[in-house]
């Protein structure tokens, strides 16, 4: 939600700005802007639309400065248009300032200032603290920063800089995720690590409550009583290249088809018994009372699957909570109790709000993320890191599937009874599987072409195959703009069956052979109000594919592998189904990644 990028060093900045926002735009893309600072002046441009409207509009020109800081802009308060893109300036435009977050009590600030006489162009929250900061101004831009960020409700990634203290960027968080990018005599701000690795692979991640004042490619980190405090520098190791298209339509397309890459790293290292990545063991994982999977979207879906396996392996109960609505009830969460927080970007303030929650109850909290030296990451008691790289497509795709097998590890890790029927050695076998799974596009394909123009598709499965049904649906929706609904194929009778008609797409994911002949008896429902049946499964669902009009059948493989690849045919429909509607795929209307709001 909002991407920030900013510079100092010997370097032009603009075109490391644009080239930050490019690698940003999936946190929003409805306006961005830029200001860059030569010591006696700030020219701020911004324009309304993707940052492909701002590029256009600097192509001629020669902006020249030695800091540099720019935004990439999903709305919150106020239309997107080009007043209310970032940065925002004080009347005198001594100040431009850019804002990832929320802040809360601006309407008060903002009355005050108004009745000071102080004036605002825009309907943003940030604008407001633009002007205060030339309201509390006193000559020393750390600490009216400071001083200004006590008296903010909310939450921010700030980056300041102002033409009263020449060659010098002021920083600060709480909340929104903010990262430092250190080079040789050159310093990079972003909200996340991989929109200038290009630049230094060494970050520092910005804790809570953390500023930094940045001069002539020098930085020093300060807490919020100006007390200079030391951070660790990290050294990423995701590659530049994992952030680029590489000639691919849209990255959403080329995370799909890099699965079987990405999750020989997710097991690598972590299918021996006496694996010290396991970061909880046997024993200990045994002792908990109760699990609680917490997460949201995508993450949420993931948890679904993770649920049944650790029930069955544990043998305790496990609870699989929406993060926006745990952390406003009053879960009973116990002292003895394990928290599994699920989050690609480890920034989305409900799972983090829930995270609290957890821990203040006592829990242990184990982090399944991607983004290493994420806010999860650095919250959580113990971290299991998905090692997928960055992902950039808004619908999240390779994360998702890494967050199935992180989970499947842990559980074969903690599963001392031989409860699940999967072996090590298969397992290891998982990036084959995922590579021959991906011959089924073609296939996806012709079926795309049969139901895109349809406005309802319904996505059923019973067990692990709701789960995946849960995200088949999620994924379709978000980029394709078309209901999709899913369904335990048993509730359908209970309601949902009345909105099924002639031709109604029913895809069915059926991978496991337990639950084989209900859900194909589920189907048979379906078909005797005619509806059009597309179904995955293996090649042991004879009866299922005679029924079915569409059968996608996939590789030969244990069963709940079999499970876990499901979810590659129903990617492919997603972007195929968007891609034939002319969909933008990557940058789905009103969605961002990383939603760091409430
Ligand atoms: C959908 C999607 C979202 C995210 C959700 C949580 O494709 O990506 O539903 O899963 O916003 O995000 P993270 O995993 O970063 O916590």
């Amino acid at each position: 939600m909002c991407g920030i990028v900013g510079y100092s060093g010997p370097k032009e900045p603009l075109p490391i700005l644009i080239n930050g926002l490019s690698r940003l735009e999936y946190r929003g893309y409805d306006s961005a802007g830029i200001a860059i600072s030569d010591g006696n002046k700030i020219t701020v441009e911004k324009k309304e639309g993707k940052l492909d409207v701002l590029k256009n509009h600097l192509k001629d020109s020669n902006i020249k400065g030695n800091i540099g800081i720019g935004h990439t802009r999903w709305a919150t308060h106020g239309v997107p248009n080009d007043v209310n893109a970032h940065p925002h300036s004080d009347n005198s435009e001594e100040f431009a300032i850019i804002h990832n977050g929320i802040i809360e009590n601006y309407a008060e600030i903002k009355k005050d200032l108004l009745e000071e006489g102080f004036e605002f162009k825009s309907d943003t929250d940030t604008e407001v603290v633009a002007v205060e900061l030339s309201r509390k101004w006193n000559g020393q831009l750390l600490e009216t920063v400071t001083d200004v960020a006590k008296t903010l409700e909310g939450t921010y990634a700030l980056v300041v800089t102002t033409t009263k203290e020449e060659g010098t960027i002021v920083a600060g968080r709480l909340m929104s995720p903010l990262v430092l990018g250190v080079g040789e005599n050159e310093v990079f701000l972003a909200s996340d690590s991989a929109a200038i690795l290009e630049h230094t692979n060494k970050m520092i991640f910005l804790e809570n409550g953390d500023f930094v004042e940045i001069k002539n490619g020098q930085y020093k980190l300060f807490d919020s009583e100006l007390n200079e405090i030391e951070r660790e520098i990290q050294e990423i190791d995701w590659e530049v290249s994992e952030a680029e298209k590489l000639g691919y339509d849209h990255f959403m397309y080329k995370e799909i088809l890099e699965q079987s890459e990405v999750i020989e790293r997710t097991i690598s290292g972590r299918l021996e018994t006496t694996s010290k990545e396991i970061p909880i063991k046997q024993d200990e994982a045994s002792k908990y009372e109760k699990i609680w999977i917490v997460a949201c979207g995508t993450a949420y879906h993931a948890g679904l699957f993770g649920k049944d396996l650790f029930e069955k392996v544990l043998g305790v109960p496990v609870s699989v909570e929406l993060a926006s609505e745990f952390r406003y009830r009053e879960p009973i969460v116990g002292k003895n109790d394990l928290g599994i927080v699920i989050s690609q970007s480890g920034e989305t303030m409900d799972t983090i709000a829930a995270t609290e929650l957890l821990k203040e109850n006592g829990a242990h909290v184990l982090a399944l993320v991607n983004v290493v030296g994420s806010s999860l990451a650095r919250m959580a008691d113990s971290v299991f890191y998905l090692h997928v790289g960055p992902e950039i497509g808004v619908a999240s795709t390779k994360a998702y599937l890494g967050m199935l097998v992180a989970q499947l590890l842990l559980a074969k890790h903690w599963d001392s009874q031989n409860k699940l029927d999967v072996s090590f050695d298969e397992i290891a076998e998982l990036p084959k599987l995922i590579e021959e799974t991906m011959d089924c596009e073609k296939q996806i394909k012709d079926i795309s072409e049969k139901i895109y123009k349809k406005n309802d598709i319904y996505f059923i499965g019973r067990g692990l195959d709701y789960a995946l049904a849960a995200e088949g649906a999620l994924k379709l929706k978000e980029i394709s703009y078309l209901h999709a609904e899913a369904l335990a194929a048993g509730e359908l009778k209970h309601g949902t069956l009345a909105l099924i008609e002639d031709g109604t797409p029913i895809i069915v994911t059926a991978s496991q052979n337990h639950l084989l002949d209900k859900t194909t008896s589920n189907v048979q429902e379906v078909i005797a109000r005619g509806a059009y049946v597309i179904a995955i499964g293996d090649n042991q669902s004879e009866k299922l594919e005679n029924i079915s009009d569409e059968y996608v059948t996939l590789p030969d493989s244990n069963e709940i592998l079999t499970t876990v690849i499901s979810i590659i045919p129903l990617q492919f429909i997603a972007y195929h189904v968007a891609n034939l509607n002319g969909e933008s795929i990557d940058q789905p209307r009103n969605l961002a990644k990383s939603v760091t709001v409430e």
